[in-house]
């Protein structure tokens, strides 16, 4: 990722290694490819910076778990992103055409064809956690109970619906702080969750700590898209900047400009470290991976 953060580079390495292989295996494969199952795999497998697999790694890690418990629920949450982003950019919602470098999944295919798509890696990832590696059936409730939580009608989908009801509209801060936290912050900290519970390991303490450290740097992610949407172009972006703008949505820069922006997000950076502050080198990639959000260019 980038040599400023040699814990989270290494976080990243074994993130990748294991995602891109748990996500080619769990995903329909290629010779049953279906229209609808090459749809899948394109939003899926196209890249993306994988942060919210990190999360999980990160969390099962420090929870002391083996790296490999983590491959099922980093899969789930990032089929609930990729489904996110495939819906996201539906016309009917922020009607873009680029996504990860690459003609947005109803581009490539068909609305009808993205809108299944986006609902199938949706279901798929439940049916991981129900069925997929060796772990408790309550270990399965705990995990299939936060991400719909975070996933449904309390949290990711309420804050899309909240960013379309603003549109056009002035909010306040504390309106725009609980749309990000509902739209992006739920799912961000249900990483972590879920990260900690593959673990197996009984530790309340860190599960608080945690969901702390996830509810701020979920803020911080947000406002830092936000500011990347005005300052960075397309290319570098690999999704069309300026689309907050061109459909009025609001915004940490639109509300409060990008001094103030870039100052909450580093408040919010500094918030999230602080929950972890008490576990030394082991929380490192973490730790690291809260600075890479507020810092990360695209
Ligand atoms: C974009 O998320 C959507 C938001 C919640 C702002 P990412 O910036 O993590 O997208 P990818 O996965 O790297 O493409
Ligand atoms: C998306 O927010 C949040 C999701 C739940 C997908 P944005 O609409 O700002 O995400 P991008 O900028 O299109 O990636
Ligand atoms: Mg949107
Ligand atoms: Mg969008
Ligand atoms: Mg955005």
């Amino acid at each position: 990722m980038t040599s400023n953060f040699p814990a989270l580079d290494t976080l990243g390495q074994t993130t990748r290694t294991r995602l891109e292989q748990a996500l080619d295996q769990f995903l329909p494969t290629d010779t049953a490819a279906t229209r609808l199952s090459q749809a899948m795999r394109y939003a899926a497998l196209g890249g993306g910076k994988r942060i919210r697999p990190m999360l999980v790694y990160g969390a099962t890690q420090l929870a002391g778990g083996d790296p490999a418990q983590a491959d099922v629920p980093a899969t789930a949450v990032e089929l609930i992103h990729a489904y996110s982003l495939v819906h996201d950019d539906l016309p009917a919602m922020d009607d873009d055409d680029l996504r990860r470098g690459q003609p947005t999944c109803h581009k490539a295919f068909d609305e009808a064809t993205a809108i299944l798509a986006g609902d199938t890696l949706h279901t798929r990832a439940f049916e991981l956690l129900a069925t997929r590696g060796n772990y408790r059936s309550d270990t399965r409730i705990a995990m299939i109970r936060h991400l719909c939580q975070a996933a449904g009608v309390d949290g990711m989908a309420a804050g899309q619906m909240q960013d379309m009801l603003a549109q056009g509209q002035q909010q306040t801060v504390a309106a725009l702080e609980e749309m990000h936290y509902l739209k992006t912050g739920r799912l961000i900290t249900a990483s972590l969750q879920l990260g900690y519970f593959a673990a197996e390991q009984d530790n309340p303490a860190l599960l608080s700590d945690l969901a702390r450290f996830g509810d701020a740097i979920g803020l911080a992610f947000q406002i830092q898209d936000d500011i990347l949407d005005v300052t960075v172009g397309t290319e570098q972006l690999g999704k069309p900047s300026g689309s907050d703008e061109k459909l009025q949505k609001s915004t940490f820069p639109s509300l409060l400009g990008l001094e103030q922006s870039r100052q909450r997000a580093e408040q919010l950076c500094d918030q999230a470290r602080q929950s972890l502050a008490g576990y030394g080198e082991r929380a490192q990639p973490l730790q690291q991976l809260a600075q890479y959000i507020i810092s990360r260019d695209h």
